[in-house]
């Protein structure tokens, strides 16, 4: 077992010591129960103190990752459990790629207040079920916001969900069914296209440019395969970060429309945007639009939202009240007093230039290290890029010996095709850990920190 421990690194041993053997055991492919080399071994083959590794190892069993057995230690049961969900990233290490804010940027004073002033006055939404649209009083803030991008929507056009994956789920559940032919974008986000083949859904991908899905293509398979629907990211796309332009955007609509396509449109990112941007809903009524306040409040309290007509909206509170009895009410009215007393609004607007700053550096780092950038983002969370080594398995490894942890190579493909390009998180970047990793894939360049 090959460790790669880099004592120049500000990670300490022990902690590079927990990554490579989490690692190790991933990406080996080793059997749960499978006996590891003694300590003395694991010691003895890189040059460690056997106190070193015995800490990790118990570190490890702490985790689930490594059991006990006759005085050493073999992979756990569920030892190869530490995939993540979204892009497939080890639990261990810093996660560049990470999907959201880190917990150190979330804010809790204003969330425990609105909290707190829920609880004592408003024992409607402390004990009882929601309606199948949800709070009214949600509905009417969530209207303002669209309003201020453009989108001129009425309070029965807009549903609340459990985050925005309750309305992936409503609007596929009710759009579509087995055998249907609908166009993703690649690379993007993996839990819709898991959601979308759940339900037999076929899936046709639509490369992603810098400036939206590609119109030819999209056209190329409009006219081959007849597809019901399109998902599409229009601002801050995931994994890549770029933004629709609004030439792009009507060569979409256009095409949508001439094949008879529903669009919708998931715009999760929409509150990390500097500005307004193009938005689809915004320039056809009949596109749909999901929203979440999980990447900036909290992912915890699970609000979400979408926004079409009426009669789909009343369709899809029916199906949301058969699957899950409706959202929690409680959660929906700590939003709204969030919402309506102005912390929302400050909040993000503190988050957003926290983002820019950190991504300025960001993108100058990353330039310094010689990595390549997949258009330059203007906002959001995401910087789409790619590292001068073409070789993913020791970029890595090199990540690992830093102790950052990178998706899976495969993590945005709706076919699983290995990527060379990698996800990075914005607000993770500037990490020493980032740093000092995107310093080591430098081709021989001075060191910019
Ligand atoms: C593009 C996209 N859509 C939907 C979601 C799900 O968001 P929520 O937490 O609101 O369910 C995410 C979460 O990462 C996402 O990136």
């Amino acid at each position: 077992m090959e460790l790669r421990i880099d004592r120049q690194a500000m990670v300490p041993v022990v902690q590079q010591i927990v990554d490579g053997m989490t690692e190790w055991i991933s990406r080996s492919g080793v059997a749960p129960s499978t006996r590891l080399p003694s300590v003395r071994q694991i010691a003895r083959s890189n040059l460690l103190s056997q106190s070193c590794v015995a800490e990790a190892c118990e570190r490890l069993v702490a985790q689930g990752v490594l059991a006990p057995r006759q005085g050493g230690f073999m992979v756990a049961a569920q030892g190869r459990g530490v995939i993540g969900i979204d892009c497939g990233q080890a639990h261990s290490g810093l996660k560049l790629g990470e999907g959201g804010l880190p917990q150190s940027w979330r804010e809790s004073d204003d969330l425990s207040y609105a909290i707190r002033q829920v609880a004592r006055t408003d024992m409607a939404s402390l004990f009882n079920y929601s309606s199948p649209l949800g709070l009214p009083a949600l509905r009417e803030q969530i209207v303002k916001r669209l309003r201020l991008i453009g989108v001129e929507a009425l309070d029965e056009q807009v549903l609340t969900t459990s985050g925005a994956s309750q309305a992936l789920d409503l609007l596929a559940r009710t759009l579509l069914k087995a055998g249907d032919c609908v166009v993703v974008e690649t690379p993007g986000y993996a839990p819709l296209f898991e959601l979308l083949r759940l339900y037999g859904v076929q899936l046709l991908e639509v490369r992603r440019t810098p400036s939206g899905p590609d119109p030819q293509a999209l056209e190329a398979l409009l006219r081959q395969f007849r597809p019901v629907a399109m998902f599409i990211n229009s601002h801050h796309h995931n994994p890549t970060g770029s933004c629709l332009t609004l030439g792009v955007a009507q060569q979409i609509l256009r095409l949508c429309n001439a094949h008879d396509v529903r669009v919708i449109e998931d715009d999760v990112y929409a509150d990390l945007h500097n500005g307004n941007g193009t938005r689809l809903a915004a320039l056809d009524e009949r596109v749909i639009y999901v929203g979440s306040f999980s990447k900036t409040l909290s992912s915890s309290l699970r609000v979400g939202f979408v926004y079409a007509e009426p009669a789909l909206i009343a369709r899809l509170g029916r199906i949301k009240m058969i699957s899950s009895m409706g959202a929690s009410s409680f959660n929906e009215a700590v939003l709204t007093t969030l919402l309506a007393n102005g912390a929302y609004r400050k909040m993000v607007q503190r988050q957003r230039q926290r983002l820019n700053t950190d991504r300025v550096a960001a993108l100058q780092a990353l330039e310094d290290a010689d990595w390549e950038v997949f258009g330059k983002p203007c906002g959001g969370l995401f910087i789409w890029a790619r590292a001068p080594l073409g070789d993913t398995g020791r970029l890595h490894s090199q990540a690992q010996c830093n102790g950052v942890s990178l998706c899976d190579p495969g993590a945005f493909s709706p076919s699983g095709e290995p990527s060379e390009w990698q996800r990075i998180n914005v607000a993770y970047a500037c990490d020493p850990r980032a740093r000092q990793f995107f310093r080591s894939t430098g081709v021989n360049r001075p060191q910019a920190f």
